[in-house]
């Protein structure tokens, strides 16, 4: 049984769309996703999921997409951001903010000394919406596995979801960003705890100065939170719960602990449109 941020329980989440733990078995049968060790292997699970993912009809939008949009970077980073969905820059090249709001997403980086190749960027869902309308609910949980096997696998210590969809999803939880961004907590998905930072999507900040304002002003905390290092660790026993959530707006108040390791800087892309670094 799992908890819901406001502390009902829920009914374990189906293999298909619930959070891979230890020996829990990935799509293909006999395939496992854990026990979750070193980068490489991880990698290498990762790339398993991607192409899987690449082929993936759970939904209507596989009909009008060009691309599978699973996301790239580095698949050791601390530091994950989950956007929205694959606009048409996207959907034709294959990878996440390739468009303006991508190269906003790149420039608050860089003000943080952070670039593309340190994190990696994906979105709740993998393929554009027509028109670039917002993701239905059913096409959110058709994908949400696929985000899960990610966060699962990548192991970040930090995610900044960009905009309500991510955060809302994350989050499980309907509040809005314009009243979270910029505080972050600490939650536990999977078997793992995480900073959960939410942030204004870029494409909203593009046209509007008071939100570019407050999205850089939130981006400067990141340095300090990613120091903080990994949120301390639900106890072995609690492993197994498929989402537990404090409560809402609640924030990380956990001393420091030791920082992780930087990402281990992995090879050439394995594939174009995975894009790892
Ligand atoms: N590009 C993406 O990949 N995601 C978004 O949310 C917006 C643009």
């Amino acid at each position: 049984m799992g908890v819901t941020a406001s502390g009902e329980s829920v009914a374990p989440v189906p293999a298909s769309g619930g959070w891979p733990v230890c020996e829990r078995s990935l799509s293909a049968p006999g395939s496992t996703i854990g026990p979750v060790r070193s980068a490489p292997e991880r990698r290498e699970l990762l790339k398993a999921v991607y192409e899987e993912a690449r082929g993936c009809q759970k939904c209507q939008l596989h009909r009008t997409r060009t691309t599978v949009v699973f996301g790239a970077g580095n698949a050791d980073a601390d530091l994950m951001f989950v956007g929205e969905a694959p606009g048409a820059n996207e959907d034709r090249l294959g990878l996440p903010f390739v468009g303006q709001a991508g190269k906003l997403l790149e420039k608050l980086l860089g003000e943080i000394d952070l670039q593309r190749s340190d994190v990696f960027i994906a979105n709740t869902v993998m393929c554009r919406p027509p028109q670039n309308r917002d993701p239905h609910p059913p096409e959110l949980e058709s994908c949400n596995g696929y985000l899960r096997q990610k966060i699962s696998l990548i192991a970040p210590v930090m995610i900044c979801t960009l905009g309500n969809f991510a955060t809302k999803l994350l989050r499980a939880d309907t509040t809005g960003i314009s009243r979270l961004h910029g505080q972050e907590e600490v939650m536990v998905l999977g078997t793992r705890a995480v900073r959960l930072y939410p942030l204004y999507h870029p494409a909203a900040a593009l046209y509007t100065p008071a939100t570019l304002k407050m999205l850089r002003a939130d981006f400067q905390r990141i340095p300090e939170l990613l120091a903080l290092g990994a949120p301390p660790q639900p106890a072995p026993e609690e492993e197994g719960i498929h989402f537990t959530a404090p409560p809402p707006m609640a924030r990380a108040t956990q001393p420091a602990s030791d920082p992780l390791p930087r990402p281990v800087p992995l090879e050439q892309p394995v594939a174009p449109q995975l894009g790892l670094f």
